[in-house]
Order: C-alpha cells, then structure tokens, then sequence
C-alpha cells in the first residue's frame, strides 16, 4: 500500500485548531452532538470484546431500513470510512481497475489509489448539473473493472441520485460481473426522502453508511457495510477482524441509543438543514460571482467562481481565511480547480452561516483583478 496523507485531512478544521476559525463552512456534517443529548448509560457496561460483526440490535435496525434486509447482512465498522478501506482492500488489486465518480470523498479514490489499482474517473461535470450519466457509465466499464463506486447524496455537490438510476447502475455491474459501491453515508438526509437502500435493490450492490453526519456523531467511529452477498460478507468480516477484531463497546452503545430514537433525532436535523438550506440559496440568489447546482440532499453544496470572471482565486483564500477566518473546502480538496468550493451550511450556527457566506461575497469582491 502507497499512503500518503489528502489535503482534505491534512487543511482539515480539526488539524487546523477550531479555535483559529471564526467562521467554519468547511464541515460536511450536522453540528457535533453533545453526549448528554443520547442519554446514553454505560454504568453496566462490561468492555469485553464485542460481537465481531457488530452489536446485533444495532445491526437489526440498519438492517429494518431496507426491504428484504437481515441483520446478517450488515456489518458495523469503525466509520463509512473503515468500510470503504475494507471494501476497497478486499475486491480490488494492483492488476484489477475501479470505476468512480469524480469529484468525490477522497478516500473513494485515495484508497484505490494507494492499492496501485487503476483508477477510472467518471466525471460529473457542472454543466451537466453534475448528474450522474449511466450511458458514459456503461461505455467505461472494461474486463478489467472490478468495483464500480458511487456516492448518494453526493459529497461534495449535493446532487442525489434516484431509484432508477441505482437500479440501473446496479443492472451495469450486475452485467459486468463486478459489485457496485453506494456510498450512502448522506442518506438520511435526502431532500426528497431516501432512496432505498442499494443493497435491497440488488444482490451486486453494496451499502455503505454512517451515523457521523446527519446525526452529527463522527466522534462514535459507527458506520457498516451492507450486503446480500453471504461469501462477500464473510471476506469482510475477516477483513474487519485483521484490522480492529471487533468494534468499541462504548461506540456500539451509544450507537444504539441513538438508533432507538433515530427518528426524533432525524425529523430535528431535517427541519434545521431546511432552514440552512434556504438561507444559502438566498444568498447565491443575493450575488453575481459564484454560480451553483442546488443540492438535493446532505449538507453541502460546491459552487464556483464564475469562470469569467478575473479574480485572483489564491488572493481570494487568503482574504477569506487569513482576514476574516472562514474557512470553506477549496476545490484541491477534491481534485478539483480551485475556483469550486465546498460549502458546509449545516453545522455552522445560522449567524456563523450568514457571517461566513458574506464574508465569501466580500473576498470575492476584493480579489477581483482591476482591468487595465
Ligand atoms: C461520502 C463519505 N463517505 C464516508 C465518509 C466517512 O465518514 P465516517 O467515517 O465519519 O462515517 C465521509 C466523510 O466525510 C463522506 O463524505
């Protein structure tokens, strides 16, 4: 394996210190839970080793999300982020090729990468209001390809995909002989309500989710993978087991009281991300220098700088960060030209929110090349 450390983690708010930031629009996820709000109690709790596939109460409700779905076939991981990694590390190789949508979380790309595997990118471009295009999909899949990955909602543009665009991309792998990855670590917070979940969809597709974003839990590392596909969760399992043997006991615990209320917990987060939501879409409305593609799910949206415009997109960050400390997540976070920038709107308080999209305005005003 190749490691090497992503910008997104190194630049990201916590390496940074929070306490240098005044305005942090960097965030993918709701605002970080407090333990007192779980009401969680662990004074019986015996820190033994854990069920290695995953508390069996918290993997029956992932499991009661999706028609025709068993506990048996989820698998609880430390994060989205170790179900990637194990996903990734078991399908592909060095002689093997994946095909992902680009931009993307990193790690979707990264850890492929790091495996030596050829990496296909399928591109969402902003003109195409960055839908996925299952025609293109189809044409790049080679007898080389071993995983296809997606993401819905996406991260970092918002758009989410419908049930038969899953069901046809599943068709795709299914065809190919390859599984398809949904990562769908956002789906909870779908603006037009959740897509099922792919693993229910189709035998080739795989799950992958979390509690750390709509629940604002990235603290409890939770997350698991889905499948329907027994041989396939058994290499997993393994995987799992060289790597962490089981999950934290304290994690599981906190993750099943969360799972027991999910739906108070959720219905609160829903209402908050629409006012976020609409306060950042008066804003694009308000201004004439960046345009974007309304997000239909998550917490983020990934607009650019007009291309036309003359600004000096360096001076631009500078001013943003170093004179009026917001942050935002530059488009080299996602391979992207920095013109594009991921805006966080769920976990800043609504003042912070304001403060930092105009603040965006501001800088973009002041970096703006004088003619000549
Ligand atoms: C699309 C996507 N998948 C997975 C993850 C990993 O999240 P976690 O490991 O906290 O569940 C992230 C985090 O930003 C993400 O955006």
């Amino acid at each position: 394996m190749d490691y090497r450390r992503m910008p997104i983690e190194i630049e990201s708010p916590e390496q940074l210190g929070y306490d240098k930031i005044k305005c942090n629009l960097t965030e993918s996820s709701m605002p970080d839970m407090k333990f007192d709000a779980l009401g969680v109690d662990f004074s019986d709790l015996t820190l033994a080793y854990t069920d290695h596939a995953g508390d069996p109460e918290l993997r029956q409700m992932i499991a009661a999300e999706g028609e025709g779905l068993r506990a048996e076939d989820v698998l609880a991981t430390p994060g989205a982020a170790a179900a990637l990694f194990i996903i990734a590390t078991t399908l592909l190789s060095a002689r093997d090729r994946i095909l992902v949508v680009h931009p993307n979380y990193a790690t979707n790309i990264e850890t492929p990468r790091a495996i030596g595997c050829g990496v296909d990118l399928l591109e969402l471009r902003f003109e195409d209001g960055f839908r996925l295009d299952t025609g293109r999909l189809r044409s790049m899949v080679t007898p080389q390809t071993k995983l296809i990955s997606l993401t819905t909602p996406h991260n970092p543009t918002g758009t989410a995909l419908s049930e038969a665009e899953i069901k046809e991309a599943a068709d795709i792998a299914e065809q190919a002989g390859c599984p398809l990855l949904v990562d769908e670590t956002y789906r909870d917070m779908a603006f037009d309500g959740p897509a099922p979940l792919a693993a229910s969809i189709s035998p080739s597709a795989i799950s992958v989710s979390s509690l750390s974003k709509t629940y604002g839990l990235p603290g409890i590392r939770v997350g698991w993978i889905i499948s329907k596909n027994a041989a396939l969760m058994e290499t997993f399992l393994a995987a799992k087991e060289q790597i962490v043997i089981c999950g934290s006991a304290l994690d599981e615990r906190a993750a099943v009281a969360l799972m027991r209320r999910k739906k108070e917990f959720q219905a609160v987060a829903l209402a908050d991300i629409r006012r976020a939501f609409e306060a950042t879409r008066d804003w694009m409305a308000s201004q004439n220098d960046l345009e974007w593609v309304e997000p239909r799910g998550g917490v983020v949206c990934f607009p650019r700088i007009k291309p036309a415009l003359d600004i000096d997109i360096d001076e631009f960050y500078r001013i943003l960060n170093e004179e009026y400390g917001t942050y935002v997540g530059p488009g080299h976070w996602f391979g992207m030209d920095r013109r594009h920038m991921r805006i966080g709107y769920g976990w800043p308080k609504p003042d912070e929110l304001a403060a930092g999209l105009q603040n965006i305005t501001r800088a973009a005003a002041r970096a703006r090349r004088k003619s000549t």
